[in-house]
């Protein structure tokens, strides 16, 4: 792999995957949800954890969810958090909204001047921001995509839940669960076992000395949300399947599939029970394939929404 990697352009990448795979059934719930507390409550108040650079501010202003609202986005990466305003503004131009920034504030208007949002972006822990009493009770709407299933939970969740006021709903999208797959098969002793180390590496990975992420973290968190006694009003699932058209990839969907190799080299490379030479090979053949737009890529995953 001689490109050089950057996760900003792989999260631009994966915006139109994420929104072609997000479940239908849990984004309507969701809808329904927010249009009858905007008629009810007015202005509402969105948290969101892990926000990157911001796709899923863009998409819900796209698809018209977001009126009259105040948007905290928190990420640990400055980069992400960096980066959202430059993409909301592109947005916010080929829409005719116009955007403002200052006072720690981006605000967005819509031409008819019904659409009301301003954003704020906070560079923080998740768990930190939500640890903080003065954030506990405040939100309507809590949303993570993409992003729980590099935590471990059990202890997370509950604490991300503290955020919201009784009542409040919680949107978590993009949850990994389980199988990853990579077609045509190049040897599948050794594809089996390559994604077997993989997931392996997701229920070990530790971060800041404690336990991050499984990789059934989907189904988890489905079943933790009802033993806390969070109303799950919807979930689906939510796979990536990613695969080229009359041979080559839509977007930048090509530049997405080499990130996931990239994940899959940086986390696999010395592995004790890996013979290297096989790895490399297989690694060759995979981009090979990329290139001839003949690798199909996927991904399981799970989308669900509650009320607390
Ligand atoms: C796979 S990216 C998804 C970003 C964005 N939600 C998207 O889909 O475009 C995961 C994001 O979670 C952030 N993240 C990971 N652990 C975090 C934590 N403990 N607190 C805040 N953000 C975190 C990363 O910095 C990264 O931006």
């Amino acid at each position: 792999m001689t490109e050089e990697m950057s996760f900003l352009r792989y999260l631009a990448a994966k915006k139109p995957i994420d929104d072609r795979s997000l479940n239908q059934h849990v984004w309507r719930t969701l809808t329904d949800e927010i249009t009858a507390r905007r008629k009810r409550d007015g202005r509402l108040r969105v948290l969101e954890i892990g926000a990157g650079s911001g796709t899923m501010i863009e998409r819900m202003l796209a698809v018209g969810l977001l009126t009259s609202v105040d948007y905290t986005a928190v990420d640990l990466w400055p980069e992400g958090v960096d980066a959202i305003p430059a993409r909301l503004a592109a947005w916010a131009n080929t829409q005719g909204w116009t955007i403002t920034q200052g006072g720690g504030e981006i605000v967005l208007t819509s031409p008819d001047g019904t659409g009301d949002v301003h954003v704020r972006t906070v560079n923080s822990d998740a768990l930190s921001f939500a640890a903080n009493a003065a954030n506990h009770g405040k939100y309507d709407l809590l949303v993570a995509h993409a992003v729980l299933d590099l935590f471990d939970i059990r202890e997370a969740t509950p604490s991300l839940l503290r955020t919201l006021h009784d009542d409040g709903l919680c949107y978590f999208s993009v949850n990994f669960d389980g199988i990853t797959a990579f077609l045509p098969s190049v040897n599948r002793s050794l594809d089996d076992q390559i994604e077997q180390l993989y997931h392996r590496s997701m229920d070990e990975r530790i971060t800041d000395g404690k336990r991050s992420g499984d990789h059934r973290a989907g189904r988890h968190l489905l079943a933790l949300l009802q033993q806390i006694g969070v109303d799950v009003l919807a979930a689906g699932s939510s796979d990536w399947v990613v695969h080229s058209r009359g041979g080559q990839y839509p977007g930048d969907e090509a530049y997405f599939l080499r990130h996931i190799l990239h994940f899959v080299e940086s986390t696999l490379t010395g592995h004790p029970e890996l013979d290297a030479a096989s790895f490399y090979q297989w690694l060759q053949t995979r981009h090979a394939q990329i290139d001839r737009g003949e690798l199909i890529y996927i991904a399981h995953q799970i989308d669900v929404l509650g009320r607390k």
